[in-house]
């Protein structure tokens, strides 16, 4: 019953029903809407100053990056070709990835350039359907709720598997042609508790999560990665395993870099960059991109683009040459990420800002017996 009421929603209904904004849904998934708040989904051209900065720069007048930062945009297409500049009194504008545009993700065709999403169509005059939970979805007064069978699969692969620029030079890729949304949602909406709306009408007592926790947490961010150390005489041995289900590198504007110290009696005496971190070529983590042979900094014109990194599930070992490791020595491994590096924040202007500040995301440190 439930498969035939989503084939006749996907391929039956009619025109676009009402927007229902966030805010609408904070009525009753209350917890939902807090942890939803928090999450960089609610990030976009008005309250992300590093994408509006690009944005701006890589055109004043059309804002094509709309598709995936303002999805739910009652005017995407005049956005898109500049007929229609982001409006901050819109809320189909300010609500960025909201929770009724990734609730009503019927299916994600896979494209060269990047996906798309495509919509359930509504049917006028009776209440939205969403998608929701694979298994057990239930109703309420306010909207319908269904299980699709490729909705878990496919509803991150939107936006987040890969985007090329116009001359086919890939911007990021985070995910394989072949990869699903599964592994995304066990990782980043874990099973936390509380019910999933006030009520809690079932008595689950547990929802997942909405905070997409990434990067910007101190904590999550630590789990992505595992660091060891080893030495052999006059040599560091640190070992990179990148447990994510993405290269640890997915943003262009990012770089991850290895901050490595050889410290004997409270001395530094050895480092593996002397002033920048990007002089550790083995270290340094980050695309980079050319037009007409010269390095430029914002993808979107780029002829020639490529990227360091540490793919999916990839181990890697770093060799380092030092002088000769003595007992009681000790080495510290730190992993950081600038939110932007040095020469893109320069571009837009935000140097001397936190995204310029190195954050750590992980380090190890042993004591040579
Ligand atoms: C195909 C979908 C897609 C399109 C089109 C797209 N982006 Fe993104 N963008 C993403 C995704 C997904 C992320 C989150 C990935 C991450 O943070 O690693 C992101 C993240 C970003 C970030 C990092 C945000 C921050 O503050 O850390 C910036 C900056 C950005 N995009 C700029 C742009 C600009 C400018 C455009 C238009 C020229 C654009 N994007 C078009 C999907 C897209
Ligand atoms: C009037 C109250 C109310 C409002 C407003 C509301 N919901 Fe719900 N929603 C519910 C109830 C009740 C359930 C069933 C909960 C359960 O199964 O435990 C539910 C279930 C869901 C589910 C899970 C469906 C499933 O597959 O189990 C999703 C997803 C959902 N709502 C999304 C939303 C979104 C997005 C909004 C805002 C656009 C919203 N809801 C607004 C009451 C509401
Ligand atoms: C409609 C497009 C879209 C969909 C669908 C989408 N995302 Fe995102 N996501 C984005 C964009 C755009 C950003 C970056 C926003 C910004 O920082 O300005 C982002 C950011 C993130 C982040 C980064 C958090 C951080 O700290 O930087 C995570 C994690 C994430 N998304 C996970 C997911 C998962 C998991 C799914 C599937 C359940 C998903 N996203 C579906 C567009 C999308
Ligand atoms: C094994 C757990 C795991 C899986 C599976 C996983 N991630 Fe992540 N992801 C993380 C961790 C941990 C971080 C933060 C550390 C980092 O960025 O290096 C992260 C970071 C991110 C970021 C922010 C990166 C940045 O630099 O801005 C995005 C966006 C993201 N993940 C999306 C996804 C998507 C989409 C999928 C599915 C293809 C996915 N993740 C699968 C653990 C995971
Ligand atoms: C980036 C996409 C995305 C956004 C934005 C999003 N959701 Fe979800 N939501 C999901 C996915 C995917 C699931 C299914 C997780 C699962 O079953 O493992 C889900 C599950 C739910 C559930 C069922 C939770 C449970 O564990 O029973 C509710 C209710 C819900 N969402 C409401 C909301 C509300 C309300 C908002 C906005 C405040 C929102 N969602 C925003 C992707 C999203």
């Amino acid at each position: 019953m439930k498969q035939i009421l989503f084939l006749f929603l996907l391929f039956f209904t009619f025109s676009h029903a009402e927007y229902l904004d966030n805010h609408s849904c904070n009525e009753c998934h209350e917890k939902i809407y807090e942890e939803y708040q928090l999450s960089f989904h609610t990030k976009g051209y008005f309250n992300d100053t590093l994408h509006r900065k690009i944005a701006d720069q890589v055109s004043s007048e059309k804002y094509s990056c709309a598709t995936c930062h303002m999805p739910m945009a009652d005017n995407l297409d005049e956005l898109i070709t500049g007929a229609a500049r982001p409006d901050k009194n819109n809320k189909t504008h300010t609500d960025a990835i909201s929770c009724y545009f990734c609730h009503t993700i019927a299916y994600v065709k896979t494209a060269h350039k990047f996906n798309v999403n495509t919509k359930s169509r509504q049917a006028k005059n009776y209440k939205p359907t969403l998608y929701g939970r694979l298994d057990n979805p239930d109703d309420s007064d306010k909207h319908s709720s269904t299980s699709n069978p490729v909705y878990a699969k496919r509803v991150c692969m939107g936006c987040h598997s890969h985007k090329l620029n116009d001359n086919n030079i890939t911007v990021f890729r985070a995910m394989e042609t072949k990869q699903n949304s599964i592994g995304c949602i066990k990782c980043h909406m874990p099973e936390v508790s509380g019910g999933a709306e006030k009520m809690d009408k079932r008595a689950r007592g547990r929802h997942k999560s909405h905070k997409f926790l990434g990067i910007h947490d101190k904590v999550f961010r630590k789990t992505g990665l595992d660091i060891n150390i080893s030495t052999q005489e006059n040599k560091i041995l640190v070992t990179l395993h990148n447990k994510m289900e993405h290269p640890l590198i997915i943003q262009p504007a990012r770089v991850k870099f290895l901050k490595i110290e050889l410290i004997r009696a409270n001395k530094v005496i050895w480092k593996n960059y002397t002033k920048k971190p990007s002089e550790d070529k083995q270290g340094y983590f980050a695309y980079s991109f050319k037009q007409e042979g010269k390095k430029i900094i914002i993808p979107a014109h780029a002829d020639e683009g490529e990227s360091y990194n540490l793919l999916s599930k990839e181990i890697k070992e770093l060799v380092y040459r030092v002088p000769e490791v003595q007992s009681q020595d000790k080495i510290t491994v730190g992993m950081y990420v600038q939110l932007a590096k040095d020469d893109c924040a320069k571009v837009v202007d935000l140097t001397g800002t936190n995204y310029t500040e190195p954050q750590l995301m992980k380090e190890t440190e042993v004591i040579i017996k």
